[in-house]
């Protein structure tokens, strides 16, 4: 049995076969659709979600399926002082797999030591999000068909976005990465992300605070929001909430064939005016969530001898 807990538990092989697995659900969906007959999906969101839950449950719907859990801690025994061990303990004896999203950094990992069934993380604190990254790897691969060579700019809240960590850990595994990080001083990627990923990877990277300098470099642009919930104060976060906003004025240097990508939720990153351009991918990207996180439930479970 394996468990998802952060992308680097997956080798580069491991990532090319999934992908290749989402990529033929893709032409031939129908093939899939009762590869899940009788298994049961539990998705534990003791945080807020729109597409990680949602695609999550829609991806094992579209298997032959079927889903339980809850959507708030607050609705589950953890608000009786329930501890997410005894959680996933008694969770594993009703479902063959459990997708968790938690605010407290590691939550996954401590589940997976209990669990009789795959644990999947989706999102720990400002930790890691490794189906994000799935689907992320996903697009760039189905966008610009390969993952070496490309020039990433990561963009917002690169201290608190998970998203944008895991990324980097993933991206930083392929030849000739470089990554520009920008962000404003106070919001650039923890140091352990420099000193533990990207400095022993060899990738190279800058960290800037403009945006629009770089610009005409990039292949891909991954905005991010500001993540208020993770501020210590409200005054930190008003004082960055619009650090950046990319808009139609600013792409005016970018190459033809750049990728806008960003996780979403959306706050007022990007100008809705850039949701018709073409090199907008983010809606295209949320879509993507659910067909690898299709390939990922079929791939953990067949691991796991359970399919
Ligand atoms: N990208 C993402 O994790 O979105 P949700 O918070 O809506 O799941």
């Amino acid at each position: 049995m394996r468990h998802l807990l952060d992308t680097t538990d997956l080798t580069l092989g491991e990532i090319d076969d999934m992908i290749a697995l989402a990529c033929d659900i893709i032409s031939d969906g129908k093939k899939y659709s009762h590869i899940c007959d009788g298994k049961k999906l539990a998705t534990l969101f003791f945080e807020p979600s729109t597409r990680t839950r949602l695609s999550f449950e829609a991806a094992m719907y579209e298997l032959g399926g079927n889903v339980l859990g809850f959507s708030e801690g607050g609705s589950s025994s953890a608000s009786k002082g329930e501890s997410v061990e005894d959680t996933v303990r008694m969770v594993s004896c009703y479902a063959d797999i459990i997708a968790m999203r938690h605010p407290l950094e590691g939550a996954p990992r401590v589940a997976s030591f209990k669990s009789g069934v795959p644990i999947i993380n989706a999102g720990d604190g400002g930790h890691a999000h490794p189906t994000q990254t799935l689907t992320d790897l996903l697009t760039i691969y189905r966008e610009k068909g390969r993952f070496d060579n490309l020039t990433v700019g990561l963009c917002g809240d690169l201290k608190f976005g998970r998203t944008v960590h895991s990324l980097i850990k993933a991206m930083s595994r392929y030849e000739n990465v470089s990554f520009v990080l920008i962000a404003p001083k106070e919001l650039q990627v923890p140091e352990y992300i420099i000193t533990d990923v990207l400095e022993p990877s060899g990738a190279s990277y800058i960290q800037v605070e403009d945006m629009e300098q770089e610009m005409p470099n990039l292949d891909i642009l991954y905005m991010t929001r500001i993540q208020r919930e993770r501020f210590f104060s409200e005054e930190e976060y008003l004082k960055h909430k619009d650090a950046f906003i990319l808009d139609l004025g600013k792409l005016r240097t970018a190459k033809e064939d750049l990728t806008i990508m960003h996780p979403l939720p959306r706050v007022n990153e990007i100008s809705t005016e850039v949701d018709d351009d073409p090199r907008a991918k983010y809606f295209v990207q949320a879509l993507n969530g659910k067909y690898i996180r299709m390939a990922l439930i079929i791939t953990l479970l067949k691991w796991g001898g359970a399919l």
